[in-house]
């Protein structure tokens, strides 16, 4: 006799199956059965469809907080952007992905950051109207995303990318505006769903619209802190200026300073946040002169034991008068010891090796070798061959070795060695 299994839920709300017989009042049970055999297939799939979708969303989720922190985590336009399309393409599982930025003055897009070598073509090349010709030159117009299915059949597609970046081709993309404070600032595009043949979701555009806000708003606070940047930058360098102002001798010596400074930076293991420090450091190195007083600074003659006593005391008085500035205090160091020796026979403190910050040992070589070779009101500068050596000469006694044999490769290679036109100096360098 053939068996039916009809279905049973157990109080933990498994379903079980019990065997049957073949009666002939059985038949609606079976077709029944059935009905119940197609649904329960049916809820399965739904589950594991479901199931997929909420781990994919949670998925998306964490990316999202963690794409959040990474953006917030650094104030470097590049550097947002750069980690905003990678989040990106992680998100979208697309190819590739770029931001345009607005260019306000001549009413263009540029391509800003993209990622892969076609990208940094782009970059380096192309520019768009801010029309309806091409698909992100209508995203900045509008203030509207755009997708589009089919990239070679989309007239705004622009056609010319694949030439310029060597055959790269755009299948599908999404673009979205990027607003800050209320108007458009550029366009996030996603570009070439994945796999092969893929096309992206009406999800995929909201996705990337979150996106969107995100990086428009780190972009914004990226601008803010560069122009916050931009300014002190300012008054650093009118402060630094303004000694220039005062002692008419100096005649650029500043400038040259950070300009050898930066020259022999090259030679050394420095990231680019310490030449930035060093950077200001030389900018910064005479601030001090500004207390010192007149009589002494435009002396057109060498100075007496008394005068240079007072004259000693400009690192010291620039620190004073610097030392309260929280945004300067990792420069400093290089301003107050300037006049520090390696052999520890220098001032303010006397101090010695390595006890003298790094950047200040640079800088000491750099303001050295441009006092010797300007010419004050009386003495002409020394050739700066002879400069050259006589730095060497002081190699271990007044300046760090290391320092020195930086000077040398950019002395060779950095045209230093370049006689400066016109350069006079002041007595008490
Ligand atoms: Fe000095």
């Amino acid at each position: 006799m053939p068996e039916t299994r009809s279905r049973r839920a157990s109080p933990s709300g498994m379903v079980r199956w019990k065997k049957e017989s073949g009666k002939p009042e059985d038949a609606p049970k079976k077709a029944r059965l059935k009905e119940l055999q197609v649904e329960i297939l049916a809820l399965q799939q739904e589950i594991r469809r479901v199931t997929v979708l909420t781990q994919r969303k949670v998925q998306q989720l964490e990316e999202l907080s963690r794409f959040s922190g990474l953006l917030n985590s650094s104030l470097d336009l590049r550097e947002v952007e750069q980690r905003a399309l990678e989040a990106t393409c992680r998100l979208l599982s697309c190819e590739t992905a770029s931001v345009l930025l607005i260019d306000f003055e001549r009413a263009e897009l540029f391509w800003h950051t993209a990622l892969g070598q076609a990208g940094k073509i782009l970059v380096e090349t192309a520019r768009l109207p801010i029309d309806d010709r091409s698909v992100a030159g209508r995203v900045a117009m509008s203030g509207e995303r755009v997708v589009v299915a089919d990239a070679e059949r989309d007239p705004r597609h622009f056609a010319r990318s694949g030439e310029l970046t060597g055959g790269f081709k755009t299948r599908n993309l999404i673009a979205v505006p990027l607003y800050a404070r209320g108007r458009v600032v550029g366009v996030l595009e996603a570009i070439n769903k994945r796999p092969v043949g893929a096309g992206f979701e009406p999800e995929d555009a909201d996705l990337l619209e979150s996106l969107g806000h995100q990086v428009a708003i780190a972009l914004d606070n990226s601008r803010l802190y560069q122009d916050l940047r931009g300014s002190f930058y300012d008054t650093v360098e009118a402060l630094a200026e303004s000694i220039e102002k005062k002692d008419s001798y100096t005649g650029g010596h500043t400038k040259r300073v950070v300009h050898f400074a930066l020259c022999i930076a090259k030679y050394l293991p420095l990231n680019q946040e310490q030449v930035e420090r060093l950077r200001l450091g030389a900018l910064l190195h005479d601030v001090g002169k500004i207390g010192i007083d007149d009589s002494i600074l435009r002396k057109a003659a060498p100075l007496d034991e008394a005068e240079w006593k007072v004259m000693k005391r400009h690192p010291e008085l620039g620190h004073s008068i610097l030392g309260r500035v929280e945004s300067l205090k990792d420069v400093l160091g290089a301003m107050r010891f300037h006049h520090e020796r390696w052999d520890g026979k220098g001032y303010p403190l006397g101090l010695r090796g390595e006890e003298i910050p790094f950047m200040a040992r640079i800088v000491a070589v750099a303001d050295a070798y441009d006092a010797m070779v300007s010419t004050r009101p009386y003495r002409k500068g020394m050739d700066p061959g002879a400069a050259r050596d006589e730095i060497v000469q002081n190699r271990g006694t007044q300046f760090d070795p290391r320092v020195v044999d930086a000077f040398c490769q950019a002395f060779e290679n950095e045209k230093m060695g370049q006689r400066t036109k016109g350069s006079r100096y002041a007595a008490g360098d």
